[in-house]
């Protein structure tokens, strides 16, 4: 039972003030969370509220959403079971009164959501990942590690967002962590050898300055030959081109490539780009309202490419009651605070998984150390998970929680592998 909520006003790591909250409850147990937050964000995603008072970290502060966890929120919140998951998600979603989560905040109210959580397993002395699936199966997911970073995520570097491997064939999870941390390690000495810079964007990829987006594709491939995997049935790549940051008017515009594509030409961009490239995945590929688009896209390379609404579905389960219905896309990608809340989230990856759709559990670009999304996609058994490149510790610290994770489960521990990717 919640006896008490704190709130509190910490830093993500790109050192932009995030809400986290501690629940306490009656046995003395504690549970603490902390909520991320976004650069290229969907126009549709939950609001995540913040201070708009200049004199405070550039307006940036979330001190409104630290005092509507330690107000309105707790004393909604005492006295309930931490462990009734669905009547706290409701109760909050029933005092905020809004579709998008605006007058509390979703930061306020995901960051009490997944302390809760926290909480409750710890109280009964289990992993989060068994607390949230006390059954399983269990499964270790593949990691999608973003080795090359352009967008919004890394200024001068590529059009497209995120460039990731995805070690498919590795027999477990330990090693497919390994085969991408020496592809990103010889990607860095290949960029050097090019001349390429090689500090990192946000989420700990690479960001040089490619003369295009196909330099980045083929450097990549390399790298992955050079570390000694077969590109494709070892090793896959995937890509989240953050369309919707890209559309201006109508057209699609590579500034890198000096061109501005319609919704049909970029559709055949990427064709080429599958029937080229060992390209298992597309993230993001148009614009965020681009519906007609989506569906053409689907049906054009949708039986051999995993494409994933991101920005176009917002974990929103109305949204991807529309995906579903249009076939707008064959996959769903999963953040936690687009939505704001865990039983939304869960509602949401389950409606996916019933109609034979993947899913992906996704970190953000500003992140903490809070490792939930591993636990997370191994309780549902998402198959995949993004969070970022095998650097900095915001992203480590949930690939070395996937890591205790396979050493807890031990002989149980299974590796989705390429059977993540079976789109039906
Ligand atoms: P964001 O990027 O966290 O900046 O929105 C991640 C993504 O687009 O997948
Ligand atoms: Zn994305």
């Amino acid at each position: 039972v919640i006896r008490s909520i704190k709130g509190h006003e910490i830093l993500d790591s790109r050192g932009n003030p995030t809400a986290a909250a501690t629940v306490t409850l009656d046995d003395g147990t504690t549970g603490w969370a902390a909520v991320p937050s976004g650069a290229s964000t969907g126009t549709h995603e939950a609001v995540e509220l913040r201070d708009e008072d200049p004199r405070r970290y550039g307006g940036k502060g979330v001190l409104k959403a630290v005092r509507n966890i330690e107000s309105e929120i707790a004393a909604a919140a005492a006295g309930k079971d931490a462990a009734d998951q669905k009547a706290l998600d409701e109760a909050m979603i029933a005092l905020d009164g809004t579709q998008n989560k605006s007058r509390l905040g979703a930061n306020a109210i995901l960051a009490v959501s997944l302390a809760a959580a926290r909480a409750a397993a710890n109280s009964q002395g289990v992993s989060l990942f068994r607390y949230l699936n006390p059954a399983g199966p269990y499964s270790l997911p593949v990691p999608l590690l973003n080795i090359l970073n352009g967008g919004r995520h890394a200024a001068n570097s590529t059009d497209f967002q995120e460039f990731m491997i995805a070690p498919v064939g590795a027999p477990t999870f330990s090693d497919a962590l390994r085969m991408g941390v020496e592809i990103y390690h010889s990607l860095k000495s290949l960029l050097k050898k090019l001349g390429y810079g090689t500090n990192v964007g946000d989420e700990g990829g690479f960001a040089p300055s490619l003369r295009s987006n196909a330099e980045a594709i083929e450097v990549i491939i390399k790298a992955i030959e050079k570390a000694g995997y077969a590109p494709g049935r070892e090793c896959a790549i995937a890509l989240d081109s953050a369309a919707s940051e890209l559309y201006r008017e109508g057209r699609y515009v590579l500034e890198r490539e000096n061109r501005a594509l319609s919704s049909a030409e970029l559709i055949e961009f990427y064709a080429k780009w599958a029937a080229d490239y060992p390209i298992i995945s597309i993230e993001d590929a148009l614009f965020e309202d681009d519906w007609e688009g989506w569906k053409a896209l689907t049906a054009r390379i949708g039986h051999k490419v995993q494409l994933v609404g991101d920005d176009l579905y917002v974990t929103n389960i109305k949204r991807l009651k529309r995906g579903l219905a249009e076939k707008s896309s064959n996959s769903i990608l999963i953040k936690l605070n687009q939505i704001g809340s865990l039983t939304e989230t869960i509602a949401t990856i389950e409606m996916a998984h019933r109609a034979g759709w993947t899913t992906i559990v996704s970190h953000r670009s500003g992140e903490t150390e809070d490792t939930t999304i591993a636990d997370l996609s191994v309780a549902l058994a998402t198959g995949q998970i993004k969070t970022g490149a095998p650097c900095r510790s915001e992203r480590t610290c949930k690939y070395n929680r996937l890591l205790a994770i396979e050493a807890e489960l031990g002989a149980e521990a299974r590796y989705t592998g390429a059977a993540a990717f079976r789109i039906s």
